[in-house]
């Protein structure tokens, strides 16, 4: 009897067993008919399972118990609670993460002493710091392109004076990227390019795909967008998606909309989602505003892709999606989809593959003959992909795509309020009102650059990607990781080398803006058709800043920030970054 429950205990709890839970109910009502008989006939010993608890809890005796039907069967009830409560009790024992705690202690240490006078003054003391520094690098400039405005100006500017006004900030500001110098960000910029999407989004800067009766020409662009990207992502007939305002937004609709899948179909109502630490910290955000559990998998130390074999240990009754990227933005690695994909068929959870940077990439790359792993709708078992169409689809900042395998899941990612007095209301995505601006540029940006535009374009950013991480492999003290295998150089120091984050900020004094990478410690340096025939200036200015940083005593800069923060815990760390925000959005 004990061995029955135990099973369906078991198979009720770990996901390893959900095929026999179908098993469970017929299971227990076959065992309580058998039960009653027996007691009816009267030819067993009629003990109950809180007879059996009670005997291994008091070591007693119980042998001959017997009792009337109804209290045999109340009897088994009570025990079969008192057996679950005691097998979920060790469950969740077994479940916590006791490394974990380390991080919850040290943060319930910081919030009791950060009230400490002494704290907080050290606290002070690095706000005032970092304010300071925002002030310098950045308000400063900002506030010396014109008069400050803290309210309407009572008449209005004659137009060309604003105009000109913005011209002269924009001007100089544009020049950084022209000269091919910031790490992503600009991904195109050819000024023919820029013409047809700013006439394109000037055609319907007024639109609004809310209003689908007024504008049926952005219902089409919107879903001929959708058509072309799912083709370009190895899309069946059966794929579905949506436009939406980047990847961030991208990512959250695809989280939400396994959410509401799981919680519909499987009824699972506290979900959690895996990914590896390389995962964009869209994933983060998505789970906060939706109050999902996070589970984060270290990357594998040598190749910094996701580790199936991990993920499919965290793998749990709760589990909605797993969460892999092609490539990721820290080291530009592409995960192993396919071994992801079969752990999502094997355990029927979703897989969102995470496409924003390569969406427009991979695809042309594997046309041009390098060899791609497979990452897209071709792999059964991902259920949905974020590409982001203004990275590497050329369009305009403020559109992207989110796929899903069928129709059903996309269906969870619409917001639908039948009751709101304003009327029967439901929107898409996240916003409200959308512009149709974004939609008409985009589609404008596809269909004029077209294949053989992307593949050219393909080309030459993966051979320039490849040149400068192959020279780097030839210089003293910096060596690359993650592969290279798309379009992100990511840089460490060796173990003699000058501290990486010098190297940056070195490369920032010669007017380079480089991302900052953390665990580990590197920056990286995301090519673009900007870079394209720069890679000597780049590989140049790296080597001088490589002497530069080696000489360098100071301890301010991204050196002394990494530095400082890696030391701390994270509640310090994240009101640090409130500072920064604060000081941004400050006048
Ligand atoms: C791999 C990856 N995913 C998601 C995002 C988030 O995209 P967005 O900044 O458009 O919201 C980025 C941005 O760089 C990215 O590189």
């Amino acid at each position: 009897m004990g061995l029955v429950f135990l099973i369906c205990w078991v198979s009720y709890n770990m996901h390893l067993m959900r095929y026999l839970r179908p098993f469970f109910i017929p299971l227990c009502v076959s065992y309580f008919l058998y039960r009653m008989v027996n007691v009816y006939t009267n030819d067993v010993k009629s003990m109950t399972i809180l007879d059996h608890v009670i005997l291994v809890l008091k070591m007693e005796n119980f042998d001959n118990f017997k009792c009337p039907m109804l209290l045999q069967f109340l009897g088994d009830l009570a025990g079969l609670l008192v057996v679950f409560g005691i097998c979920n009790l060790l469950l969740s024992l077994w479940k916590i993460k006791w490394l974990g705690m380390k991080g919850d202690v040290v943060s319930t240490v910081y919030n009791l002493i950060k009230v400490l006078p002494a704290v907080q003054n050290e606290l002070q003391k690095e706000r005032e710091k970092l304010r300071e520094g925002v002030e310098k690098d950045l308000k400063v400039k900002s506030r010396n392109i014109s008069e400050n405005v803290t309210a309407l100006p009572s008449k209005g500017m004659a137009s060309k004076k604003v105009l000109d006004l913005m011209l002269k900030c924009s001007g100089s500001e544009n020049k950084m990227w022209q000269d091919g110098k910031c790490s992503g960000a600009v991904y195109h910029g050819d000024d023919d390019h820029k013409v047809v999407l700013n006439q394109a989004f000037g055609m319907y800067s007024l639109a609004n795909p809310l209003h689908a009766d007024v504008f049926p020409s952005l219902v089409k662009f919107e879903s001929e967008i959708v058509s072309m990207v799912a083709t370009l992502v190895g899309g069946d007939i059966g794929v579905r998606g949506c436009t939406t305002s980047g990847g961030t937004e991208s990512i959250i609709l695809a989280i939400k909309a396994h959410r509401d899948y799981y919680r519909d179909n499987h009824g699972i109502k506290n979900p959690e989602l895996i990914c590896c630490v390389t995962a964009h910290a869209a994933v983060d955000k998505a789970c906060d505003l939706m109050d999902i559990k996070l589970i984060k998998i270290n990357a594998n130390p040598e190749t910094y892709q996701a580790d199936p074999y991990l993920f499919e240990k965290a793998i749990g009754p709760n589990t909605i999606m797993m969460y892999g990227s092609a490539p990721s933005f820290p080291q530009g690695t592409i995960d192993p989809i396919q071994d992801l994909a079969k752990l999502a068929v094997k355990y029927s959870i979703g897989l969102h593959v995470d496409c924003c940077l390569g969406g427009f990439v991979l695809p042309f790359m594997k046309k041009l003959g390098y060899e791609v792993p497979p990452f897209d709708f071709s792999v059964k078992g991902v259920s949905s992909m974020s590409v982001d169409t203004h990275k590497y689809g050329f369009a305009l900042k403020g559109t992207s795509v989110v796929l899903y395998s069928n129709a059903p899941l996309r269906q969870c990612q619409y917001f639908c309020y039948p009751d709101w007095t304003g009327g029967l209301y439901t929107t898409p995505t996240i916003a409200g009102s959308r512009s149709g601006g974004m939609i008409a540029q985009c589609w404008a940006s596809m269909m004029s650059i077209g294949e053989e535009g992307y593949m050219a374009a393909v080309e030459q950013i993966v051979v320039t990607t490849r040149k400068i991480a192959d020279e780097i492999q030839k210089i003293k003290g910096i060596k690359t990781i993650g592969g290279t295998q798309a379009m992100i150089v990511c840089i460490t120091s060796t173990d003699n080398g000058p501290n990486i984050y010098k190297i940056g900020d070195a490369m920032t004094k010669k007017g380079w803006s480089l991302n900052s990478l953390q665990n580990p410690a590197s920056i990286h340096l995301c090519v673009t058709k900007c870079h394209i025939g720069k890679e000597k200036t780049f590989l140049k200015d790296l080597k001088d800043s490589i002497a530069l940083a080696s000489k360098d005593q100071s301890t301010g800069g991204n050196a002394g920030i990494y530095g400082m923060t890696s030391a701390l815990p994270p509640g310090p760390v994240g009101e640090l970054l409130q500072e920064y925000n604060d000081s941004v959005l400050a006048q």
